[in-house]
């Protein structure tokens, strides 16, 4: 199939905002700040900085080369290169089948959030009881679910430049400009200080192994790795583009933000805490339940929380319309079907897996596989398991069976790649053995063998 018939993005700054759009989700607003937090501030962000231009830079880089070098989607990218390896391929598009739908659910409470914030009452959402209520429900989640997998389905069915290159290049830009005003609010309240320092200075005691895989674990999921993302975005990606640069302005853009957003939920909720660490690490809670009561006790608070919210649901929203990107890419590949009729497939399907994951709050809470509720469940399955079993299989493949050789030719046929030498040692011996520690750390921690 013609690149041009298969849709792709105009430009190289479409690809980098695009990219950018998945890789900035939930796990930069919420899930980045916290462990920070809790890993030693500054400690964590070095470590989490070196490990980003090292390992994130090489597996990145080589799922979009996968991508681009193959021009198609995940299933076949594989099987491109060798048909034994086209079962890389299959796990890879299990993940985005898997996560997407609960992503949804989440999107959905991050919708109702949004509508609540916005029409000035985060006081009701401050109230203690608020999430645990509304999510217990069966209707109401349902019914935000349905609103966010629309406007995902609707964006995605527009296409790669018309739907989503077009509303990255809009989000992306505002969501900067949001943050970057609210967390110059946040730091210049009256008390900031000490959470600023607590975040941003570094806590040696802290430096454990720990620290490294938990930096690890978050960089992966941060940059939407291991789910074949990347791979499907590299082949919508224009052949003359430079992939390096590419790689590292996403890269920057994906570390940004989520160093930006502990700027602000840190002193935000050291503020509201009088220095109470253990807020912060209150995990999922943090920012359904913790924030609105920071918000609400914040001078201008419902106008920060409704801005907040805005900037949590463009977050949710891109990142979302990756995973479905993929999946809908997958089977217009494989079966040459409409992207219209693609779409709305999905969207049934789509509804159909994540309503056990929002009823599993609720009805169907004493169902409970493995010890977890279903969306626990679903995410440990995709984020614990496949994914570092796909990443794992990944740099096994591009260092010893396509060799990087068939990479650094693909870098090298559109600019300059710098960093050749750092690329080869990672991918051939760093990466594969940080991502089995992943592997072993985040299910023994899943299974609750460890706790951290
Ligand atoms: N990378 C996203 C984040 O940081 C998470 C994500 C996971 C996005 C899966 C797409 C798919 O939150």
């Amino acid at each position: 199939m013609s690149s041009k018939k298969r849709g792709g993005f105009s430009s190289r700054l479409g690809f980098v905002l695009a990219t950018a759009g998945s890789a900035v989700g939930l796990g930069n607003i919420w899930r980045f700040p916290y462990l920070a937090a809790k890993y030693g501030g500054g400690t964590f962000l070095l470590t989490y900085l070196i490990l980003a231009v090292t390992f994130g830079f090489t597996l990145t880089l080589t799922e979009i080369c996968i991508g681009r070098r193959s021009g198609t989607s995940v299933f076949g990218a594989f099987r491109h290169f060798n048909k034994k390896y086209s079962f890389i391929g299959f796990l890879a598009s299990l993940v985005p089948f898997i996560i997407y739908p609960y992503y949804c659910v989440i999107g959905g409470w991050v919708t109702k959030y949004l509508a609540v914030s916005v029409q000035g009452n985060i006081k009701s959402a401050a109230n203690d009881s608020f999430f645990g209520s509304f999510i217990s429900q069966v209707n109401e989640p349902l019914i935000w679910l349905a609103i966010f997998t629309l406007i995902v389905t609707v964006v995605v069915a527009c296409g790669v430049e018309g739907g989503i290159e077009r509303v990255s290049t809009f989000l992306m830009p505002v969501l900067v400009v949001l943050l970057v005003g609210i967390s110059l609010y946040c730091i210049t309240r009256k008390g900031a200080i000490d959470g600023v320092i607590y975040y941003l200075k570094p806590d040696l005691s802290q430096i454990k192994p720990m620290t490294f895989l938990a930096a690890l674990g978050q960089l992966f999921y941060s940059m939407s790795l291991a789910m074949g993302i990347m791979i499907t975005f590299g082949s919508y990606m224009p052949k003359d583009a430079d992939l390096e640069q590419s790689v590292t302005q996403v890269e920057l853009f994906d570390t940004g933000i989520a160093f930006l957003s502990g700027l602000m939920i840190v002193p935000a909720v050291f503020i509201y805490s009088g220095g109470d660490k253990n807020m912060l690490a209150s995990g999922a809670s943090l920012m359904f339940v913790m924030l609105p009561k920071v918000f609400n006790s914040m001078a201008m608070g419902h106008i920060i929380g409704a801005v907040f919210f805005v900037l949590v649901f463009f977050a949710a929203l891109t990142s979302a319309i990756s995973l479905l990107e993929t999946l809908v890419s997958l089977v217009i590949d494989k079966f040459h079907i409409s992207r219209i009729k693609a779409c709305i497939i999905f969207f049934v399907i789509a509804m159909a897996m994540a309503v056990p994951s929002s009823l599993g709050y609720g009805i169907w809470a004493s169902i409970k596989p493995l010890g977890f509720a279903f969306l626990d469940f679903f995410d440990f399955v995709s984020n614990s398991i496949l994914m570092p079993i796909v990443a794992f299989l990944t740099c096994i493949f591009a260092a010893y069976i396509l060799k990087p050789k068939e990479i650094i030719d693909e870098v090298e046929s559109s600019g300059k790649f710098r960093r050749k030498g750092l690329y080869i040692i990672v991918i051939k011996y760093i990466a594969p053995i940080c991502i089995v520690a992943i592997l072993v750390f985040s299910v023994l921690q899943g299974l609750k063998i460890i706790t951290v």
